[in-house]
């Protein structure tokens, strides 16, 4: 059955249809539209008939009303870009003002260790070193055995490792990608590897994930002179012409001689300050020659110890970035806070 108020409904989305295709413009447009739909516009007005309506009448009635409500709304979209359609056309819709200002967008940039890793890339590059990867998830022969350190070698602790399974280690160094290397390439050489690498450690100069880069040469005449030339060389382009570089005894298992090398602090000059401890030297870097265990232990006869030589160094990217950006503690290089961050 179609009761009245039906029949009523579709009259009225009709006529607003009409209406709404004679309207000459935006503006008569939305004022047809709220003559039907507004608040006290004759579709509104229907609906609150309907509680007057007897009960099984009611729900009809709504049904109808609803569809003439979305059935004029739609109406007033397609006439509406129709409108504005036109009106592009004919070239009198608002122009666009091409001397208003731009948005700013804010954009992103490189972590300071990204900064640095390139930074270094670039520089060794320069100086006719390749670029080579390894895993971070190792094995213990590639991360320690290989390198000089067998089972149960008092070095082992040097480095507080992460087990992933028995014989598998996630690297605590990037030095087994040395051995990686030697194992597919014969020398000359002359590489670096920045990586990820993971130890348990974590305090104020000290996050258990961090990054590091492995240098290595291996060639007939390779010398300690030269590895001190192309530390002080790195050290200078690094941090700066007037850097200091001085080489002191250490002690690395896959390394003999071996040094720790210092710049002059970047802090004080080398005054002396609280971040160098008032000695005016920081230590940035292990590296030495290449102990001829290492080499042995490819068992290849391109590495024969008698006939090559090497160096290789070692360094922690995240240091070198906190010396070189004047950032005091390493953990802020890893909480992304943006307020630090937006300052490189
Ligand atoms: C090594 O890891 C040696 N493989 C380096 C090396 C390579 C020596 C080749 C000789 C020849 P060491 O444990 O000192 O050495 O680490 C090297 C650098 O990594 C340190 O100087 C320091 O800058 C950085 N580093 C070490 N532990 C952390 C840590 N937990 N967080 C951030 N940086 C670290
Ligand atoms: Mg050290």
């Amino acid at each position: 059955m179609t009761d009245a108020l039906t029949v009523r409904s579709r009259d009225l989305a009709q006529q607003a249809m009409d209406a709404m295709k004679a309207a000459s413009g935006e503006a008569e447009l939305a004022q047809v539209k709220s003559q039907y739909l507004g608040r006290s516009g004759s579709v509104t007005s229907m609906l609150k008939e309907i509680p007057k309506l007897p009960p099984d009448e009611r729900r009809s009635a709504g049904t109808s009303i609803n569809e003439t409500k979305k059935h004029i709304e739609a109406v007033f979209a397609e006439c509406r870009d129709a409108l504005r359609g036109a009106a592009l056309s004919q070239g009198s819709a608002d122009p666009v003002d091409v001397t208003l200002a731009g948005r700013a967008t804010w954009r992103g940039h490189s972590h300071p260790v990204t900064l640095a890793w390139d930074s270094i890339c670039d520089i060794f590059s320069s100086m006719g070193y390749d670029i080579r990867e390894g895993p971070e998830v190792e094995t213990d022969w590639h991360c320690f055995e290989a390198l000089n350190m067998p089972q149960g070698h008092p070095a082992r602790e040097m480095q507080d490792t992460f087990y992933v399974a028995d014989g598998v280690v996630l690297r605590t160094h990037t030095s087994p990608v040395q051995v990686r290397t030697m194992l597919h390439e014969a020398p000359p050489l002359r590489m670096i590897c920045p990586g990820v690498v993971y130890r348990r450690d974590n305090d104020l100069t000290h996050t258990p994930m961090f990054h590091q880069v492995e240098g290595l040469v291996v060639d007939q005449g390779t010398t300690m002179a030269e590895l001190k030339g192309t530390l002080a060389e790195f050290c200078r382009a690094f941090f700066g012409s007037e850097t200091q570089v001085r080489f002191r005894p250490s002690y690395f298992p896959f390394t003999e001689p071996s040094a720790e090398v210092d710049i002059s602090c970047v802090f004080c000059s080398g005054d002396g300050c609280r971040v160098c401890q008032s000695t005016g030297w920081l230590e940035v870097l292990g590296a030495g020659m290449v102990d001829p265990a290492v080499f042995a232990s490819l068992g290849r006869p391109e590495y024969d110890p008698e006939g090559v030589q090497g160096f290789a160094f070692g360094m922690g990217i995240d240091r070198l970035a906190m010396l070189r950006y004047r950032i005091d503690d390493l953990r802020l290089l890893f909480e992304n806070d943006v307020r630090m961050l937006e300052q490189f």
